[in-house]
């Protein structure tokens, strides 16, 4: 494909975190090596913020590192000739308000006098520099004015601690960079395999007659990684609720239960996304559990006790890091029209329930990683022969399997063989096409704290202790617990 050349300044604060050397700088060398294929690179720049003074040398050695380690198909020459001459390095303490004007200066600088590339500022920073990102900015506003049209500010996840700390901070971002200038991103929305589980689901007539409540009992989905704490102070203080529950678990249930979009226009996505968040009931905590990990002896991995201990932290600290769990897995209830008859029921499988449950389990020090949906089918009614339906939708490319009991009928690959990285798919989303689509809007990022909340505030869940790396614990054998009652005010099918 060949069109109008790209410009743009990416501004990326936070370049020598994790999440930049990781995620974020692999994904620029794979955009700008696609435009480049393309011919369009026009005149774009890659501006680094850190806290910390850097030699050119090491700036350069960071880069070139992230993207040796995490790109396949990385060459030197076009590391050396065309990527790393997009890049310059600033050391800016964003906890200083004086800083904010250089930053701004460095932006617009890049830009040229025409300012007219597009401007994307990456606030890849920890969450707690949020209010002083936003404050420091709002210096500059009277000397440098709001931003422009072809701005926008971007705000990793999470976006406050609880849905009282995320409203007041939308807030604060709208009125410093308005509202269509500042936008949340929640990466797991980037990722092929969720996109194409929905293309699949609304393009495929057969299952989307059967996606409802009237052939649908139950909706598992299951996000699970390898990884535990890996030294981050940040996720000990947050807890796997705050950290992956209620940004990306939260999303992929919306998704779950949205009504198809009207069109592929981007308000109309976002709208169906967010009528499908706001239709659950906010968790029961009752329903739900939250676990932590412990040493298992064949995995020779430490449990998450004895990683805490390591960071130092205090009696208090500690009790409150274990109470925040690394793993967390409940069932939920929607009142969209489709799953009107959405009732609690049991995990793990068991149940007589005439109504489809949610459930959810997203853990970490899991035997393998993946993100997978089941739906299991009502056995009392025509779903072509079909039990289960399992999206798998990482790693590796997505697809679909349709399962008689064991027996499998058929399966499907979904997207591509290769599938982008959600991390570019977003970029380029936001650099390229300033399609913002699939970022989660403010109501959305509410909408997500809302399911979740009562966990949040009252963190009330048994808190249990799993083996690191157990197979045994993978379809929520750990988990079960009994059902709690349906609470007032919810009418389920059985009690009608
Ligand atoms: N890591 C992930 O997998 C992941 C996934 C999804 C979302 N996130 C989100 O992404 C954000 C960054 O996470 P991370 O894991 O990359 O964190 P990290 O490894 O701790 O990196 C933090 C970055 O912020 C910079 N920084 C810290 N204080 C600063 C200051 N006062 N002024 C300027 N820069 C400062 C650091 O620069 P110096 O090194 O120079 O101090 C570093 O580059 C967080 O909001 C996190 O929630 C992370």
């Amino acid at each position: 494909m060949f069109g109008a050349s790209v410009a743009f300044v990416y501004v990326l604060t936070g370049i020598t975190g994790n999440l930049a050397r990781t995620k974020k700088l692999p994904a620029l060398y794979r955009i700008v090596s696609q435009l480049v294929r393309e011919n369009r690179l026009g005149r774009c720049r890659i501006i680094g913020v850190g806290s910390r003074p850097k030699q050119i040398a090491e700036f350069r050695m960071l880069v070139y590192n992230a993207c040796k380690e995490h790109v396949r198909e990385f060459s030197e020459h076009f590391f050396s000739q065309v990527l790393w001459p997009l890049f310059q390095y600033h050391a800016l303490d964003l906890r200083d308000q004086a800083a904010y004007c250089r930053f701004r200066e460095i932006a617009e600088l890049a830009r040229g006098a025409s300012r007219s590339a597009r401007l994307v500022i990456d606030v890849s920073v920890l969450p707690e520099l949020y209010q002083c990102f936003c404050e420091g900015f709002r210096g500059t506003l009277e000397s440098f004015g709001p931003v422009d049209d072809l701005t926008t500010v971007l705000f990793e996840k999470p976006i406050g601690e609880d849905r009282r700390s995320a409203a007041e901070l939308l807030k604060l971002m709208h009125q410093v960079f308005g509202a269509a200038h500042a936008k949340t991103w929640d990466h797991f929305l980037g990722k092929e395999g969720f996109r194409s589980m929905l293309q699949h689901r609304f393009s495929t007539l057969e299952i989307k007659r059967r996606w409802n409540s009237h052939h649908v009992r139950r909706i598992n989905l299951s996000i699970t990684e390898t990884n535990g704490l890996e030294g981050r102070v940040y996720f000990a203080r947050t807890g796997i609720c705050r950290d992956m529950v209620c940004n990306h678990g939260a999303a992929y249930l919306s998704g779950l239960v949205m009504p198809e979009p009207r069109t592929h226009h981007p308000g109309d996505i976002q709208a169906a996304l967010l009528e499908g968040a706001r239709s659950f009931v906010p968790v029961d905590p009752a329903c739900c559990n939250l676990g932590y990990y412990v040493r298992n002896d064949e995995s020779n991995l430490p449990g998450y006790p004895e990683e805490l201990a390591g960071l130092g932290l205090d009696a208090q600290q500690l009790a409150r890091a274990l109470s925040l769990g690394t793993s967390f897995a409940g069932t939920l209830v929607s009142r969209a029209p489709a799953w009107r008859n959405s009732r609690y029921f049991r995990l793990p499988t068991g149940i007589t329930a005439s109504g489809t449950g949610f459930s959810i389990e997203v853990i970490k020090r899991a035997p393998a990683a993946k993100k997978q949906v089941e739906v299991c089918f009502d056995r009392g009614k025509e779903n072509l022969g079909m039990d289960r339906l399992v999206y798998h939708l990482e790693p590796g490319p997505a697809s679909v399997t349709a399962f008689c009991g064991e027996r499998q009928l058929w399966s499907t690959q979904l997207g591509s063989p290769c599938p982008k990285e959600a991390y570019e798919q977003l970029l380029s989303d936001v650099l390229i096409d300033a399609n913002t689509a699939w970022f989660p809007g403010d109501q959305m990022v509410l909408a997500c704290w809302d399911m979740f909340e009562p966990v949040i505030q009252n963190q009330t869940p048994e808190v249990i202790e799993y083996p690191a790396c157990v197979q045994a614990l993978d379809a929520g054998a750990v988990y079960a617990r009994p059902m709690a009652a349906a609470p007032c005010g919810l009418r389920t099918q059985a009690a009608c």
